[in-house]
């Protein structure tokens, strides 16, 4: 059985204890203290209160579902561990200095880093893109004022240009661009929308190139019992939990 640390035990951190999979929580880390004690009394795993006791423990792979400063400062000593690396917060992999450095850490020390779909879908056969480029890739993202904390009473674009740079505007909230980014080795193009008339994230990927084209719209309902996260990103990063090490790897 596959034994994890989860680094961060916020509204995904809960979604991840409180399923029961084909995996085990053994450690828990938050910068809160109180927040890791409190999920791992729910999951029976142990928690620490400071990260080196906790990269210190036996387990094999970290689960970031915190920030993306938490990885910038964890990911490189969580991967010298020896342990394998779950990625919520992608956004910190649009540094290509940071990514590639830690790539190449995992590479040296024989480790993984994993990046789930998250809020969208297609990836997995995206990445044709970096055998034969893309023509056109962009991603059409679509949310409520409020979920990005501005106003406005009609749709409005509040971004266009580059995943790189929209995510350093948008921290939490554009993540799904710079996995699709990573997926098919360029930096895609994302329209940013808010719109007041909607109750759900939409995200749309339009892409074309020697295979044909491409559109996706995933229009994304909260979780049941944590409406700050997208179901299919909880979803996402517990199917690929469960899927880790299988000896049958399908739509990769
Ligand atoms: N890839 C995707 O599709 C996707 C979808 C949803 C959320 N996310 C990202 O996943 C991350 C977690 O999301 P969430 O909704 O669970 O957030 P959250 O705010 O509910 O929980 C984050 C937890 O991590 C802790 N934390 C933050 N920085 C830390 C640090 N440096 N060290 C230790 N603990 C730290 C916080 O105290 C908090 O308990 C966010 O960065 C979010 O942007 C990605």
């Amino acid at each position: 059985m596959i034994t994890i640390g989860l680094l961060g035990c916020g509204n995904i951190g809960h979604i991840i204890g409180n399923y029961r999979g084909t995996w085990k929580i053994a450690a828990l880390y938050d910068r809160i203290p109180e927040k890791a004690e409190e999920l791992a009394r729910l999951t029976g795993g142990t928690a620490y209160d400071d990260f080196e006791s906790f990269i210190s423990a036996d387990f094999d792979l970290v689960v970031e579902a915190a920030s993306g400063k938490a990885v910038r400062s964890y990911a490189d000593t969580i991967l010298c561990h020896g342990k394998d690396l779950v990625v919520m917060s992608v956004g910190a992999l649009a540094d290509p200095s940071f990514k590639d450095e830690i790539v190449a850490t995992a590479g040296s020390r024989g480790r993984r880093i994993y990046i789930p779909s998250g809020a969208i879908c297609g990836l997995d056969n995206l990445k044709v893109a970096q055998i034969s480029p893309l023509t056109r890739l962009l991603l059409r993202t679509t949310k409520s004022p409020a979920s990005l904390g501005i106003a406005a009473t009609e749709r409005t674009l509040v971004f266009e240009g580059k995943a790189n740079d929209c995510i350093k505007e948008f921290p939490r909230n554009v993540n799904v661009s710079v996995a699709l980014s990573l997926a098919c080795g360029r930096d895609a193009d994302v329209e940013l929308y808010v719109d007041p008339s909607v109750e759900r994230n939409v995200h749309e990927i339009f892409a074309e190139g020697a295979f044909g084209d491409l559109y996706i719209r995933v229009s994304n309902l909260p979780s049941p019992d944590n409406p700050a996260t997208s179901y299919l990103a909880a979803l996402s990063i517990l199917s690929l939990l469960d899927h880790i090490g299988n000896p049958l790897v399908v739509g990769t």
